[in-house]
């Protein structure tokens, strides 16, 4: 039995400890035990101690069968098991928050983001040999630099000047107004690849070439031996008197019948409630005016979702949290209210689900995207989700609508590929593709509020984005 036990373990990936293994071992039911447990960690350790366990050994099991032992017992995968526990957080804020908002941490926080950016901008061919400023700047030839951008503007002749600047110095960067680049977008604090020509003065740089960190252009997202789907659902603002009562419940019973074959992840990627005080005269569109009942409400909302549906939970700006990004997950008074089988994220937070590299974020960088870069609108907001991927970088506007926290680390670089990136706050909904990369805009749960009325704006709500880890098949559903 021992040796039996250990190697169905061992197959999965998972290690024992030799006294976690006697404690496994004394169970009547070692193996669903040990899955039980660590489908409910929220991290997977690398070998399960004692510790790791005990908290879970006097909990209820929740049996859960892994997909490849499925298929030997049951044949082929239909209609399909549930509750795989291949999930993990690979990194969020989380526990990692370290700073006080001094200038220091600023400085720090800022030139964290220019290495990581800059670091895959080096690896571009067009930047072969590129210079630190104040070194690029002194040559009278075609120079390249690497720096991020600190302000644009328009000249009075119809020219764009940048300073940019880098971690040795900075410089003007004139992009001519018959240049092909007069057009670009170039937002405050991005950090971009310079080719440029040093003018004879030698006291700016004309641009000649911009390049942006980008994602590999050649990539695909190769098809996997998974056959299950994450679902997501985004903006669920429980407690507002828009909430929209009907659509969720057909969403619900879609997921206790059909889906429950086909989904067990449900990702939520925040403003999960309405909260309180977020806006002048919210207490007017509440139906929930307690920041705790609103959670309490969500919680008893979320228990109708089928057990064999993992649940991953993250705040966005309505939520209890700290405003500022990146957001640590909810604090405990909150935490403490739901299923211990729900995963509580930070905001943003990669993912790992069966393999496929998810990087989940509210959104609310969306807003100042949508002001600051031309021809994006609230209408196609994955066009916004490709700039971040163009330029690597979530929410590089410093002092816009997105209050930017300065950690030690810039959470908010993209530095890994995903498979899957998915943004809600916006209240749209969208599937797109970019670079081989899934993009979902995951709707809303809430109607069309007042203000959201006054300023014409209209919320495409009710909307179920799938995508199956597999394939990367995608498709929404309508609940209206
Ligand atoms: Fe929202
Ligand atoms: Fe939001």
């Amino acid at each position: 039995m021992r040796d039996r036990v250990l190697d169905i373990l061992a197959n999965e990936g998972v290690l024992l400890e030799p006294s976690a293994a006697e404690l496994v071992l004394a169970r009547s039911d070692p193996v669903d035990f040990v899955r039980s447990a660590l489908a409910s960690m929220p991290q997977q350790p690398l070998v399960l101690t004692v510790d790791d366990l005990r908290p879970y050994a006097d909990a209820p099991v929740v049996r859960i069968v892994p997909k490849a032992l499925e298929e030997v017992r049951n044949g082929p995968p239909a209609p399909l098991p549930r509750g795989d526990g291949d999930f993990c957080v690979l990194r969020d804020i989380t526990g990692n928050s370290t700073c006080e908002g001094n200038i220091i941490d600023f400085a720090r926080y800022f030139n964290d983001r220019f290495k990581k950016i800059k670091k895959i901008l080096s690896t571009r061919r067009e930047l072969v040999g590129c210079l630190p400023v104040p070194k690029a700047t002194k040559f009278d030839r075609e120079v390249r630099m690497i720096a991020m951008v600190n302000e644009v503007r328009t000249t009075k002749n119809g020219h764009k000047l940048l300073e940019v600047e880098d971690d040795e110095g900075r410089c003007p960067v004139l992009i001519l107004k018959d240049s092909p680049l007069i057009n670009e977008s170039i937002v405050n604090d991005e950090v971009i690849g310079i080719v440029g020509k040093t003018s004879t003065k030698g006291d700016l740089v004309v641009l000649n070439e911009l390049v942006r960190p980008d994602l590999p252009l050649r990539r695909t997202m190769q098809p996997s031996d998974s056959w299950t789907s994450v679902a997501f659902m985004s903006d669920v603002h429980v407690g507002s008197n828009t909430f929209l009562h009907k659509p969720w419940d057909r969403m619900v019973h879609w997921l206790k019948t059909e889906g429950k074959n086909e989904v067990q992840y449900l990702v939520v990627p925040g403003d999960v409630v309405d909260g309180i005080g977020v806006f002048p005269g919210q207490e007017d569109e509440l139906e929930i005016d307690d920041i705790f009942a609103q959670y309490e409400s969500l919680v008893d909302r979320l228990k109708e979702v089928p057990d064999g549906i993992r649940v991953i939970v993250q705040p966005g700006n309505h939520d209890a949290v700290r405003p500022a990004e990146p957001q640590p997950t909810f604090p405990k008074d909150i935490a403490k209210l739901f299923d211990s089988s729900i995963s509580l994220i930070g905001n943003p937070c990669y993912l790992e689900i069966e393999g496929r590299k998810i990087l989940s974020y509210h959104g609310r960088s969306l807003d100042d995207w949508i002001g600051s870069v031309q021809g994006l609108s609230y209408n196609n907001p994955m066009e916004a989700m490709k700039e971040m991927l163009k330029r690597r970088h979530m929410a590089p506007i410093y002092g816009g609508r997105t209050p930017l926290a300065p950690e030690k680390e810039d959470f908010l670089v993209i530095d890994e590929v995903p498979d899957i990136f998915i943004t809600g706050h916006v209240h749209g909904a969208g599937i797109g593709e970019y670079r081989g990369v899934r993009l979902i805009c995951a709707s809303t749960w809430q109607d069309q509020t007042p203000f959201q009325k006054m300023h014409n704006f209209n919320p495409d709500p009710a909307k179920l984005p799938i995508v199956h880890l597999g394939t990367g098949e995608t498709r929404m559903l309508d609940f209206n």
